[in-house]
This record gives C-alpha cells, sequence and structure tokens, in this order.
C-alpha cells in the first residue's frame, strides 16, 4: 500500500504527533511507529483527555522521545511555540470535535493548541467522533474553515464507533493518516517547501488613508487580504517577512513582523527605510496616488458649505524604488496593477515605467476578484516577457503562485 514506512522516507522529518481524547488515541501509537520506522523524529503533544486514553510511556517506549503534555513545564524553553516553529508537519491523531472548534477560533489554552497556533507547517488532522457531532453544523463549519486555511482533513470514515454506534466519524486507520503526511510534505516541494528560507521579504498590504480633516479621509476599498495571504504564505515557506499594514482588522499572520501605516506618505518611509535589507518587495498595497494638499485642522461644518479640496501627488513607492535600485538585480521588486479596461495594456506600461521586475495585474473591475472579497484571478508578467495566467483561487493559492514566481527570479535575477 502506499504509504508504508519505507515510501517515502521521511529521515531528519520532525514531525509534531498530537494526540487528543478520544477512544482512538490508542491508534496513534501505531501511527507514530509508522513514522519513526520511516526515519521521523516525533515530539508527541498527549493532552489531558488524549492521556485518559493511553499512557505516555507508550510513545516514549516507540518514539524515544520525551512526551509533552503541559504548557506550564520548561517555560523558559519557549515550550508552547517551540515545538510548533520546529516542526516539518504536525498531525493531530484523533482530532475530537473540541479540538476542531478551538482550532478554527484560535483558541490556545492548553500545549497542543498554542504549539498548533504557532506551527507554519502543514497540518493534517484525522477528525475522530460519534456521527451527530461530525454532522453537527458547527463541526461542519470548522472543519470548512480549517479547510479553506489549508489545513489537511483526513477522514474521518464510516464504520464502527465507541458504545456499539457506527456511522461516518471513525477515525481513518494509521496508514491512512500517516499516506496524509507524506502527502503533505511532499505537496511542499523539493526544499521541503522552505524555498524562501533565508530570504527576507518585504510587502506591502493594505489601503491608505489620507486624511482630509481629523475624521474624515479618501481611501480606497483594499481590504489587505491579498498581501496578507502573501506574507503568510511567505513565512510558511521560510522566508523573514516584514508586513507594512495600511489600516485593516486582519490578524498578523504567524512569524510576521508588523508595522502598522496610515498614509502613503507614512508607507514611503517605511519601505524606504527598509529597502536596503530585504531581498524581496511585494507591493501589494493599493497606495492612494493624491492626498488632500492640506489636512483640516478641525472637523469640516457641513453649514459652511462644500470644502474645495486641493489635492496632490503622493510619492510613487513603487518607481521610487525602482529607479533607486539602477542595475542593482536586489531588491527583487513586485508591483500589483489594479485595473478595469485594457488591462494587459496598462498594466505592461506599467510594469516598464515603475521599473518592476514581476507585475501582478488583477480587473478590479470583477465582482468575484480583486478589492475586499477572498478570491482573485490575476495575471502575472515579468520583465523578460514572461506571462502567466492564474486562474480564480483563494487569494492563499494566488499567493503561492506570485511566490513561485519570485523563487525564479530570485534564483535568476542576472539573465534579466
Ligand atoms: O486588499 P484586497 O482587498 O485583498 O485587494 C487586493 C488588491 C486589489 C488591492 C491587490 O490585489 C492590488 O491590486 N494591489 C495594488 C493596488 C494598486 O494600488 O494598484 P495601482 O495599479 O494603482 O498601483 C500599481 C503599483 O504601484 C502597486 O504595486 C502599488 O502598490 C504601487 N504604488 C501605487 C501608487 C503609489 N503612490 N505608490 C505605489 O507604490
Amino acid at each position: 500500500m502506499a504509504g508504508a514506512p519505507e515510501d517515502p522516507p521521511l529521515d531528519g522529518t520532525r514531525v509534531l504527533l498530537g494526540v487528543t481524547g478520544g477512544i482512538a488515541a490508542y491508534k496513534a501509537a501505531l501511527l507514530a511507529r509508522l513514522l519513526v520506522q520511516a526515519g521521523a523524529r516525533v515530539d508527541v503533544v498527549l493532552t489531558r483527555g488524549g492521556a485518559h486514553f493511553v499512557g505516555a510511556a507508550t510513545f516514549e517506549g516507540i518514539t524515544g522521545r520525551a512526551v509533552r503534555g503541559e504548557v506550564w513545564e520548561d517555560i523558559a524553553s519557549g515550550t508552547h511555540v517551540a515545538l510548533g516553529r520546529a516542526a516539518d508537519v504536525a498531525v493531530v491523531y484523533p482530532a475530537t470535535a473540541h479540538t476542531l472548534a478551538k482550532l478554527a477560533h484560535g483558541l490556545a489554552d492548553d500545549l497542543l493548541s498554542t504549539t498548533l497556533l504557532a506551527a507554519t507547517c502543514p497540518v493534517v488532522l484525522a477528525p475522530a467522533m460519534h456521527t451527530e457531532m461530525w454532522q453537527h453544523p458547527a463541526t461542519r463549519a470548522n472543519a470548512v474553515v480549517l479547510a479553506e486555511r489549508g489545513v489537511v482533513l483526513v477522514g474521518p470514515d464510516e464504520g464502527e464507533l465507541m458504545g456499539g454506534d457506527a456511522g461516518p466519524g471513525r477515525v481513518v486507520e494509521p496508514e491512512m493518516a500517516f499516506e496524509a503526511v507524506t502527502t503533505a510534505l511532499a505537496a511542499r516541494g523539493p526544499a521541503g517547501g522552505r524555498d524562501l528560507a533565508g530570504r527576507r521579504v518585504l510587502i506591502t498590504a493594505g489601503g491608505t488613508r489620507e486624511p482630509l480633516d481629523p475624521v474624515r479621509y479618501l481611501g480606497n476599498r483594499s481590504s489587505g487580504r491579498m498581501g496578507f495571504a502573501l506574507a503568510a504564505v511567505a513565512a510558511e515557506r521560510g522566508a523573514e517577512v516584514e508586513l507594512i499594514a495600511a489600516p485593516t482588522e486582519l490578524a498578523t499572520p504567524p512569524g510576521v513582523t508588523r508595522t502598522d501605516v496610515v498614509t502613503a506618505r507614512d508607507m514611503h518611509t517605511a519601505v524606504m527605510a527598509r529597502r536596503r535589507a530585504v531581498d524581496v518587495i511585494v507591493k501589494a498595497a493599493a497606495v492612494a496616488d493624491f492626498r488632500p494638499e492640506q489636512a483640516a485642522p478641525g472637523k469640516l461644518k457641513k453649514d459652511r458649505g462644500a470644502p474645495a479640496v486641493t489635492l496632490v501627488a503622493n510619492p510613487d513607492i513603487l518607481a521610487e524604488l525602482g529607479t533607486a535600485r539602477g542595475a542593482d538585480p536586489r531588491p527583487v521588486l513586485v508591483g500589483f496593477a489594479a485595473e478595469t479596461d485594457a488591462v494587459e495594456e496598462h498594466a505592461r506600461a506599467k510594469l516598464a515605467a515603475k521599473g518592476a521586475d514581476l507585475l501582478v495585474v488583477n480587473d478590479v473591475s470583477a465582482t468575484d476578484a480583486g478589492f475586499e472579497v477572498e478570491d482573485n484571478r490575476v495575471l502575472l508578467l515579468d520583465r523578460r516577457g514572461g506571462r502567466a495566467e492564474v486562474a480564480l483561487a483563494s487569494k492563499r493559492t494566488v499567493a503561492e503562485r506570485i511566490l513561485d514566481a519570485v523563487v525564479v527570479w530570485l534564483d535568476a535575477p542576472e539573465q534579466g
């Protein structure tokens, strides 16, 4: 069967195995054995519920490593995040309904949940619960959220459950979970998915706000989603990521350093200060081209009539980066183009005018892609004449394709 321990070997792979409180916890010992036989270094985190069903000694005997269970042990080593950060892949077997709910909502009240919140590696969950729990709308919704976030859900199977019940909810066999782990690792590519390790990537996101008075501003529809997806994926692929974010409600992705800015001029200052320190700059932010020449010091009063607003040009950050870089291939410059008509023609002109290496073009007149929504559809252009279309997909998937192009460019900039 595919997924036999020697195919493919997991030599040196760091696997985090979470074991939660279900009767199937005893089968996690078999999964641990398959992983160890394949050469993996397996760190087991056993929740209190899991420990009711199977003992730590079993896993320590199989893995040859200490089993962890408590967040309050060894505080100085930062155990609550260290295991997650170090893992190449994490698998939770079995994963209870409660575990799915906690992960979907980002709750972190024990060692396994803090660990998984800090993990940037692929995560595989093997749900196991009674049929009613699996089919409950809350669990269904949690499973959808997790899947959309890129978590791999393997199973559950249909079959015999605890207490004489039968139906969907039975944990998949350990061999199947093993296969899901190897597939998740393989999907990360030849560099183990860390093809941006050692690279410093600066990403801008969101829409700048240009004040008219203390309460009003000129803004745009950017939600920051595209830029945040890029930051999340770049960090997962091993990059050291700095995110310069215009106002947004979005949470900072794990492992990303964030600087908040408001106006185009703030963003200009922040980007220019870092341009020599990074290998790549991705300008996903929607930057206001113009700002009111003067922001009124007090709130503009309606009874004084419509104000005459004079607009002045903001610095064009991307164009300035292109000029400042000159013939130097670093940093690689990735611009975006938000177009509504003659999309490709305008984008090609923008690519040349701004001195970028790559341009990610989106037609923002579409309603299912571009501003605000969860998905995007883009055209990737590069200054060597390369052209590739990325069909409608989640912004995360689009971010993966953009970063694939960045990796190619980083590897061979001198050909440009
Ligand atoms: O944030 P979301 O809701 O997820 O939406 C994503 C997005 C539509 C905002 C994103 O995909 C996108 O297209 N971002 C760029 C928007 C934009 O400002 O496009 P532009 O064609 O006006 O600018 C071209 C490039 O120059 C951009 O990389 C922009 O960051 C940069 N620019 C523009 C003006 C300026 N003064 N300085 C700049 O650096």
